[in-house]
């Protein structure tokens, strides 16, 4: 356990700064049927050597421990939700070693819950290899350096946790240089028979890097093409939100029992209800990749909470990091 001896030993007293609670419902516990499951997001990491990012992220998993020092229940479990490390789909090996072995560090020296883990764009080794000087034959190529970090075989998994059936999605596919949001058919149909396996009774959580629905891309578009009707239209980028959107419209039809989907990638913080289900954009630790704020969005995490009766409450936790110079 973290404790503020071994925040001093390793040179972070002083950074864990009190929680600001600016959105969405404190959470008292206690439904009749008990404790939720508490799930500490802390998405969009980006650690690297620089800007002391090392150090921010040490002490956003020294926030998450100490929430029953603030008299708050524990996180039960942390999930990242993808950019762990600064960018590994342009960069050579060398750097891509170095952010890895900087995350492993943290990790191990200031985190003592259990980390399941989400792989983002970021997380990606080589698949722009006019840059990272990658062919494509490496062993670790693409997402199987990420998988390796994580303990997996494959970058997506389900588990059973507090009365809930919690999937982590691989949301990542290669486009060109670069990647758009979207499942292939392997995980549609690895995606098909895990839901058809719970229990209708049995919420469900989906987290995602990409979102599976965001506002953001609309708010933030350039005019497209004219649409059939010669009416203005709007570009949307497939790589800002998962382009299989409509599959996922027509899987929640079938499976009502999906009650939530979180997500990162944007650095922003985003909440949409719709068809029933709660879509949760969780922010960024890293903010504006370290810089600064990103959209008016803090350094911080999401605090989620998961009823046994299907309830989710979200809030996000800025952790009392600035940005270094
Ligand atoms: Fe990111």
């Amino acid at each position: 356990m973290l404790t503020r001896r071994s925040l001093v030993q390793a040179g972070l007293a002083g950074l864990v700064a009190a929680p600001t609670i600016h959105r969405g419902t404190a959470v008292a516990d206690a439904s009749a049927a008990g404790r939720p499951f508490r799930i500490a997001h802390l998405t969009d990491i980006h650690v690297q050597p620089e800007l002391e990012s090392a150090k921010g992220l040490a002490s956003c998993f020294a926030h998450v421990q100490s929430l029953p020092e603030r008299g708050e229940a524990a996180a039960d479990l942390i999930v990242t939700g993808g950019d762990t490390v600064m960018d590994c789909m342009e960069a050579g090996r060398d750097r891509t070693q170095a952010q890895w072995d900087l995350w492993k560090k943290v990790r191990a020296d200031a985190c003592s819950l259990e980390v399941r883990s989400v792989v983002g764009n970021h997380d990606v080794w080589g698949w722009t290899k006019s840059k990272a000087k990658t062919t494509g034959d490496e062993p670790l190529y693409g997402k199987k350096w990420a998988c390796e970090q994580f303990g997996r075989a494959v970058p997506y998994e389900s588990l059973d946790r507090g009365g809930w059936h919690i999937v982590l999605l691989d949301s990542v596919f290669p486009h060109a240089e670069g990647y758009i949001g979207k499942l292939d058919d392997a995980q549609w149909d690895w995606l098909e028979k895990d839901l058809a396996s719970v229990a209708a009774a049995t919420p469900v959580l989906l987290v995602s890097h990409i979102p599976i629905l965001s506002v953001h891309p609309l708010a933030t578009a350039a005019a497209g093409e004219p649409g059939k009707d010669g009416k203005p239209s709007f570009a949307l980028s497939g790589g800002l939100v998962h382009v299989d959107h409509p599959k996922f419209q027509a899987l929640f039809a079938r499976h009502r029992n999906v009650k939530a989907c979180l997500s990162g990638h944007l650095h922003i913080l985003e909440r949409i209800e719709f068809g029933g289900v709660s879509y949760l954009c969780s922010g960024a630790v890293s903010a504006g990749w370290w810089k600064g704020r990103h959209r008016g969005t803090d350094f911080g995490y999401a605090v989620v909470d998961l009823h046994r009766d299907g309830r989710v409450e979200s809030r996000y936790v800025p952790y009392g990091w600035t940005a270094r110079t």
